[in-house]
């Protein structure tokens, strides 16, 4: 593409190769519904709107930055995965993405369960009255604690990931005098189409059994014969932010052959399989997830055909999405505080967060889009780096974005889908303080988790 069609910008031509200077949007004040939560737009002013409730507003009442989160958007997108999967599934919705006890209660009352990994995702669930049966504990080292906790609340599943782990929750189910519902989490063997880092599907890595080799089949045998424990089924989950249905229909496949080698060598059927989360949302226009709907009918017709083949009724299926149900239901807001063009490089616009609240990109070199939201202009597109204010030059929270050239310090700009995965990694580097979020609905703003504050942070040093 040739320079000129980017008469404000700086010069990327002169430092990205040659095919790689991205084009800019045809429209630089549109907010594409494919990344933003269904209710924003802009008002007659020009100035983005979320259920009705202006972004300067917003900034005035909440500060900056902040995550703005639309509760009935993410109502709608439960509903869509419960509908999707019918009656004969659970889905979990996985807390890892972002937790708090209104999500609980939202989750609660849309009938989804609830995966946790840790003592405190545990905490908040049973705090905010999620029923213990409708959760599962994961993690590949849960801790002793973690382990009898989950047992004496009466949680519906533990995913058991190791040897060790198999003894110790029979031991501590044995010790309350309980029986626990236990799945096995395998290694399926597949490379999903993600980053390394989110890929957890491969043999070479920390979660599960693999199935090549007999490790999952040993772990079915051993947990058999323990009295503490009712195996219900196996579990796979194959990697984060996955936009093709293949690898699933191969670990679908690979799960279900395993299930007929239980059944041919213990002459049990084990009623469940849980397929895991990781289906891909949209960070920027270009992204083109599949829907709750189009998995759904993939994994059941696999599940079906499959255990039709290896003449098994068909298990109780369940998964467990995260980043698709919370993840497009956000944005983040923040506040242009200074902008330096570096002539014949690029322009660095700094906002008031960044790799604190949102370290994905540091992390995964993850696309993120960005809007200016406080106005609309007319100014030419401007291919600008916008970064945080930490100490470090990898503080990024867009790379490569086109923002009008006219953007300037005092402008709000707005990251959307950065409900998963931002907040729930947000760390306090620089003595940050995290961010509130912000729930925005019928035309109201309130609270749900808020800011925090320099005695927050004092608080915890002791010393
Ligand atoms: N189930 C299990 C067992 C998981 O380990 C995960 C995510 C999920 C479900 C939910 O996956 P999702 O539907 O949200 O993709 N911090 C990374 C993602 C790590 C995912 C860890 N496990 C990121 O920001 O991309």
């Amino acid at each position: 593409m040739s320079r000129s069609a980017h008469p404000a910008g700086p010069r990327y031509a002169d430092v990205l190769p040659e095919g790689h200077y991205p084009a800019p949007p045809a429209d630089l004040n549109a907010l594409h519904p494919r990344v933003w939560s269904r209710t924003v737009s802009r008002n007659e002013d020009g100035v983005a709107t979320v259920g009705g409730l202006d972004v300067k507003r917003l900034a005035e009442e909440f500060g900056t930055p902040a995550y703005f989160l639309d509760e009935d958007d993410f109502r709608a997108r439960c509903r869509a995965w419960r509908e999707a999967f019918g009656p004969d599934a659970d889905v979990f919705y996985a807390g890892k993405a972002f937790l708090s006890r209104a999500v609980v209660r939202w989750l609660t009352e849309e009938g989804l369960n609830l995966d946790v990994c840790s003592a405190g995702e545990l905490a908040t669930a049973l705090d905010a009255g999620m029923p213990a049966e409708r959760i599962a504990l994961h993690g590949n080292n849960k801790s002793a604690e973690e382990i009898s906790r989950a047992v004496e609340a009466g949680v519906g599943r533990i995913v058991v990931d190791s040897f060790q782990e198999i003894v110790r929750v029979a031991h501590t189910a044995q010790r309350a005098g309980k029986r626990q519902r236990v799945q096995i989490r395998v290694t399926v063997g597949v490379e999903a189409h993600t980053h390394e880092f989110i890929a957890t599907a491969h043999e070479d890595q920390k979660f599960g059994l693999p199935l090549a080799g007999g490790q999952a089949a040993e772990a079915v045998r051993r947990a058999l014969k323990l009295d503490g424990l009712e195996l219900i089924g196996i579990h796979s989950h194959i990697g984060s932010q996955i936009f093709d249905t293949s690898g699933f229909e191969v670990a679908a496949h690979r799960v279900v052959g395993l299930l007929r080698e239980i059944r041919d060598e213990h002459g049990v059927e084990l009623p469940e399989i849980d397929l895991g989360g990781g289906l891909g949302i949209a960070y920027t226009p270009d992204d083109d997830p599949r829907e709750p709907q189009e998995i759904a009918t993939a994994l059941r017709a696999i599940v079906e055909r499959e255990c039709a083949a290896a003449g098994l009724a068909v298990p109780r299926l369940s998964v467990e999405p995260g980043r698709a149900i919370v993840g497009p239901t956000a944005f983040t807001l923040y506040e242009v505080g200074t902008v330096k063009e570096l002539p014949g490089l690029r322009t660095y616009v700094s906002v008031d967060g960044g790799m604190s609240d949102n370290i994905r990109t540091a992390l995964y070199d993850a696309d993120y889009s960005v809007a200016l939201v406080s106005r609309t202009s007319t100014a030419d597109p401007m291919l600008s780096r916008v970064v945080g204010k930490h100490c470090e030059s990898g503080d990024i929270v867009v790379r490569d974005a086109f923002l009008p050239a006219d953007v300037a310090p005092g402008d709000l700009l707005a990251v959307p889908a950065t409900g998963a995965y931002c907040r729930s990694m947000a760390s306090n580097y620089n003595h940050a303080l995290r961010p509130p979020v912000v729930v925005v609905k019928d035309g109201a703003a309130r609270v749900i988790v808020r800011r925090e504050t320099e005695e927050d942070l004092l608080r915890l040093d002791v010393g």
